[in-house]
């Protein structure tokens, strides 16, 4: 089966076996059958965040339960449960145009809701471990329903316990979040934001006003992936030790950071990119995206190896000018 309508980096790669689960009864029935026991496998929800370097010798199983539920709801708060095959995008725009607050911030990112919280997708200065209730899964072993609590699911920047201990043990078949009716705790800290909604002269804000303007800001900087093959940020925003720091910065005046967790602090991955001088760089049919360095591109027939190859060559002259490792963001098959 041919996985170049399965991938938004548009890499041409084959699987030797390829299915669809759309109910949680399909799902066991696959997970407890033999050619799941004897192939090696791998779940695929929207594609957007893996690159395909080579064809995969195994069972792809792409994720496809549907279903937007009301399981609670007060004057304040509703908790949504949603099939882990659901459009992130679109249910963030279920969520706007209900007036429900939380993942406004999160509009415009490409995949499926049930693959949000195994990075625990985050834009904007929202997280949306800030909104999941919890994850359901179905133990890959056995086929049982086991739920993850909030706590349990480990969340961490770009990390939770599904991409660690509980990575190839659980998949994900639908997830729980929770969401203001009113009284909504707006975050407009990122600069771009506060810019964006004063050009579109915005008084009293709403939801909307917010989404519309992440849509926006994502439109300029980011390339659309039905248009440009990529899979978001390549590298993870790498997190260094103060001393590091001090001395790239005596070097390096202008080098931007943030804080981060246990004291260490967050250099954007795209300006240690750009000053490497890969911004906007193209080699043949892939390349380095010119508004947004640390989103590599395919602009159309690129083999996913030859990406593999690109970004390894950007890690490696980063870690030699800087050194600092940077490490994937993207799922590598
Ligand atoms: N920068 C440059 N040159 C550029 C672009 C950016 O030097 O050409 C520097 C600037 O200092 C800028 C900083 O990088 O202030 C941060 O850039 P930006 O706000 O675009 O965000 P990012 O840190 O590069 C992260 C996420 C994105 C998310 C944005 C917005 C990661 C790995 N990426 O990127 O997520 O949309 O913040 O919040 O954390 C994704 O995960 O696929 C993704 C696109």
């Amino acid at each position: 089966v041919e996985l170049l309508p399965y991938n938004t980096f548009g890499i041409k790669a084959k699987a030797k076996h390829f299915t669809t689960v759309g109910s949680i009864a399909e799902a066991q029935a696959l997970l407890t059958s033999d050619l799941f026991r004897k192939e090696k496998h791998f779940f695929l929800g929207g594609g957007s965040n893996v690159l395909l370097t080579k064809d995969y010798d195994g069972l792809v199983v792409k994720v496809e339960m549907k279903g937007k539920d009301i399981v609670r709801e007060d004057d304040d708060t509703v908790t949504l449960k949603v099939g882990a095959g659901e459009n992130w995008h679109a249910l963030v725009m279920h969520c706007v145009a209900q007036g429900w607050g939380g993942v406004e911030n999160l509009s415009l990112i490409p995949g499926t809701s049930g693959a949000a919280p195994m990075q625990n997708i985050g834009a904007y200065g929202v997280e949306i471990k800030k909104n999941i209730f919890g994850v359901e899964t179905l133990e890959i072993g056995s086929g049982n329903v086991v739920n993850f609590s909030n706590e349990a699911c480990q969340f961490g920047y770009r990390e939770s316990i599904f991409k660690h201990d509980a990575k190839d043990k659980f998949l994900i078949s639908s997830i729980t979040l929770t969401l203001t009716k009113r009284n909504h705790k707006y975050n407009i800290s990122y600069g771009a934001i506060e810019e964006t909604l004063k050009q579109n002269g915005v008084g009293t804000l709403s939801v909307k006003d917010i989404s519309d303007a992440v849509i926006h800001i994502r439109q300029t900087k980011l390339p659309d992936p039905s248009r440009i093959g990529n899979a978001g940020s390549f590298f993870k925003n790498p997190s260094i030790h103060a001393d590091l720091h001090d001395f790239l910065q005596k070097r390096y005046p202008s080098i931007p950071s943030y804080p981060a967790p246990d004291d260490l602090i967050k250099i954007p991955a795209a300006w240690l990119i750009e000053q490497c001088g890969w911004k906007g760089k193209r080699f043949d049919n892939i390349g380095v995206h010119e508004h947004q360095p640390l989103v590599l591109v395919n602009y159309g027939g690129g083999e996913g190896e030859k990406i593999w190859e690109l970004a390894m060559n950007i890690q490696a002259s980063v870690k030699e000018k800087f050194d600092i490792v940077l490490h994937p963001e993207v799922n590598v098959l």
